[in-house]
């Protein structure tokens, strides 16, 4: 007999069936290489990066080697791909010498296909810049150079207590763009008591050279950095969103396009190994604190390494590098796509999200809905591209995408 209680209909429970299993990717993502290099001349007290000051002569050799077991252990995970990119990042990795870093790199070319055309990048600061170093890097195969230059007004390289003075930061930009023609400059704004018109000139400065790509960084005060622990007297939110609007006028007026939050290219000199990270790509990064991301046929795992380097350099030689490994959670996965993709001033095509994480798009329908309510993201079927109000409130946008 039929329960009374049925004569009622019941609410349809709507079950995503491929939401709720594993992903599932029909190809994976491209890959990219990414290798940490922890120590710097001196550490600048605004930065939390894993970068330690080298007291004397960081243990170049035998950090190679570290490097190179590092990446053999690490086959497995990515047999049979072929990796687009390789980023040498730290730290400063123009600290170490051209020999050293032929020798990783050629170790690399051994042991992973690489594209042809790859791009090769090595973040150097000019404070270690000689000549000759830098040309050993471009035979080295290096093509691209990202160079930390923060500012080229003397008072402000003080203030954020950099190695270099701006004449160290001129001869090093002259020789980067000669050398590699494919640079890119760091810089920072927002400094201690930087007006809209030092900003301004420091720009003006840094368009001098005609870099073809600038990264614009808004300072931050991190957690775990003296700038943290004393403030220093930052400009205020209107001098700020002043020297925004300056910089993103004079660049757009110097032929740049701003295609990421901080980023700026000429056509065609995006950084392909960010661009990477944004698209969600896979992503290995070998050395001291490297974080990776990598794609299975049915699952996304991150993994970082060893932070400290004398404990990092220690665990390789047991064999264990990895402090974390973890699968990503089907909960968390739309988040973090958002997290990235929404930094990109066009977006992305909408079916980058099930190519990259394996599910389909409707895993974030409620974000997506709210979001377009709200006039954060764009209502156009075709893309995920945020509003000029999203980026605006980048921030408030990725939380709409947060797992409940
Ligand atoms: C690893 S460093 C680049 C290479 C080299 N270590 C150097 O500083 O010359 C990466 C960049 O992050 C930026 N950065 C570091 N700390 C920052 C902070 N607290 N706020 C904003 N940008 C920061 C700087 O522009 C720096 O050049
Ligand atoms: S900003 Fe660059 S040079 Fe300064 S401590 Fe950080 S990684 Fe090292």
């Amino acid at each position: 007999m039929i329960p009374a209680s049925a004569d009622v209909a019941p609410a349809p429970v709507r079950i995503d069936a491929a939401a709720l299993s594993g992903p599932r990717f029909a190809a994976l993502p491209p890959l990219a290489l990414y290798v940490h290099i922890p120590w710097c001349l001196r550490k600048c007290p605004y930065c939390d990066f894993n970068s330690h000051e080298a007291k004397g002569e960081a243990p170049e050799a035998a950090y190679v080697d570290a490097l190179v077991a590092d990446l053999e252990l690490a086959l497995p995970s990515i047999w049979g791909r072929r990796v687009f990119s390789v980023f040498i990042g730290g730290g400063t990795p123009s600290l170490f010498s051209a020999a050293a870093i032929d020798r990783l790199l050629a170790a690399i070319r051994a042991r992973v296909p690489l594209e042809p055309g790859a791009e090769v990048t090595l973040e150097a600061n000019p404070g270690t810049f000689e000549r000759e170093k830098f040309a050993g890097y471009r035979d080295a195969g290096v093509n691209r150079l990202s160079l930390g230059i923060q500012s080229f007004d003397p008072q402000h390289l003080k203030d954020l207590g950099r190695v270099h003075d701006a004449e160290e930061a001129r001869r090093a930009a002259d020789a980067a763009l000669v050398i590699f023609g494919n640079v890119n400059f760091d810089l920072m704004y927002a400094l201690p008591r930087q007006t809209v018109a030092e900003a301004e000139a420091d720009l003006d400065a840094a368009l001098a050279f005609s870099p073809p790509h600038l990264s614009f960084y808004h300072l931050t005060l991190e957690p775990n950095t003296l700038f943290h622990r004393y403030p220093p007297p930052l400009p205020d939110d209107e001098t700020t969103a002043d020297i925004e609007d300056a910089v993103h006028s004079k660049l757009d007026a110097a032929g740049y396009g701003h295609y990421e939050t901080s980023a700026y290219a000429r056509p065609g000199r995006e950084c392909r190994h960010n661009l990477n990270y944004w698209k969600f790509g896979d992503y290995l990064g070998i050395g001291a604190g490297a974080h990776s991301k990598l794609s299975f046929a049915d699952r996304v795992v991150r993994q970082v390494r060893h932070k400290q380097p004398k404990q990092y350099l220690e665990q390789i030689a047991l064999g264990a590098p990895l402090m974390e490994d973890s699968v990503v959670k089907r909960d968390d996965i739309g988040f973090e796509f958002m997290l990235n993709a929404l930094r990109l001033t066009e977006g992305v095509p909408a079916t980058l999200f099930a190519e990259r994480t394996g599910y389909p798009l409707s895993l974030v329908r409620r974000g997506l809905e709210e979001a377009e309510a709200r006039g954060l993201l764009e209502r156009d079927p075709s893309v995920l591209r945020p509003t000029p109000l999203g980026q605006r409130f980048l921030n408030d946008l990725q939380q709409l995408f947060l797992a409940d």
